[in-house]
């Protein structure tokens, strides 16, 4: 017998989205259910905008960057109220499992709708930020990393020229993964992240001893959870005189069309999804751990503590001294 499934995206919007939704789409209608997209997240949930999909419906979208459903962040969507009002248009419509895009805030809604509604929802983990330590790796990180290395790559070329140092300003107000991953491939000189102490002593005493030794060039990736690229520019002028430049990535990182990568982990996560509503397994999130991909209760994949990549870090630091 087959069943109704609501999908939304919600929270910062990420590459990838787009390709989820199409295998939730294509594959639940595939193994005999229906597809009801809601639009702009949980605001759209509690507002009743609500429709149903065809295979038709998510052509030509799996390349594209956003999300055709839109999204939005809903702070009332913390009173049980709200929440009781998104249930009870979920049960209106005979909508049986509701598959949630987003990060660590959307997936805490999701859960207040399972474990108090009695509305299955599974979570698609969807953040560029790559902050939800129970899976390797979230859609639209993959993605984002890219286009900062895109960013790296022409900055490079002008910086070296002028022997500048750059200091490039990448998202992660918590989670310095982003910085950390584009460091590495884009052989960076110095990696701020918002888990390690900053030293901006130890800092500028490496870009020093780099310009002594002929490496006039220097490249900086900082997490804005730090601080701003200004900022940090003021202190390496007035502890060492070099000459900085400053380029804030901004929402350019949130754009653009998914990546290989991302593109497989939607349609195996969409995948996945449908199957564990298909199940009738509720307040779960899926992932991937060790190239395999994995679902995990909601309240336990909440509890893992996020840890850095020191090993990541510690290589990119070696490889650019
Ligand atoms: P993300 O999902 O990317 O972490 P947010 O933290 O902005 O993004 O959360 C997205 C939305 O999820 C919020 O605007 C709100 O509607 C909902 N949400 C966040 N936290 C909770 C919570 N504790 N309980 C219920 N809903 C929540
Ligand atoms: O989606 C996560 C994130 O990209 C953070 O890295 C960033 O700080 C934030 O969202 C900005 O979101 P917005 O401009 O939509 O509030």
């Amino acid at each position: 017998m087959g069943k109704s499934i609501g999908i939304l995206t919600s929270g910062g919007d990420a590459p990838g989205m787009n390709a989820a939704l199409r295998a939730v789409v294509r594959y639940g209608i595939y193994s005999s259910n229906k597809v009801f997209g809601i639009e702009r997240g949980y605001e759209g949930l509690v507002d009743d905008v609500i429709f149903e999909m065809d295979r038709r419906s998510v052509s030509d979208i799996l390349h594209r960057g956003g999300t055709i459903l839109k999204t939005a962040r809903l702070p009332e969507f913390l009173q049980p109220e709200v929440q009781r009002k998104a249930a009870e248009n979920l049960k209106n419509r005979g909508i049986d499992g509701l598959v949630v895009i987003g990060g660590d805030g959307s997936f805490r809604g999701a859960r207040e709708l399972s474990e108090n509604f009695g509305i299955n929802t599974i979570g698609i983990p969807g953040t560029i930020d790559n902050d939800l330590a129970y899976t390797d790796y979230t859609l639209g990180f993959d993605s984002a990393v890219n286009t900062v290395l895109w960013a790296i790559n022409n900055l490079r070329d002008t910086m070296t020229s002028h022997d500048r140092v750059c200091i490039i300003e990448v998202m992660g107000r918590r989670c310095g993964d982003i910085a950390i991953y584009s460091a590495l491939s884009g052989g960076a000189e110095g990696i701020i992240i918002p888990e390690e102490p900053q030293d901006f002593d130890k800092l500028c005493g490496q870009l020093k001893a780099n310009y002594d030794k002929g490496k006039t060039s220097n490249i900086i990736i900082l997490a804005e959870g730090v601080c701003h690229a200004e900022e940090l520019k003021a202190v390496i002028k007035e502890k060492i005189g070099l000459t900085v430049r400053t380029s804030v990535l901004g929402h350019i990182q949130r754009g653009g069309s998914p990546s290989n990568m991302d593109r497989v982990l939607a349609a195996l996560f969409g995948k996945k999804a449908v199957d564990l509503i298909n199940e009738g397994k509720t307040n779960r999130v899926v992932g991937i751990r060790h190239n395999a991909i994995i679902d995990m209760d909601i309240n336990e994949a909440l509890s893992i503590k996020s840890k850095f990549n020191e090993d990541l870090y510690e290589t990119a630091r070696i490889l650019s001294l």
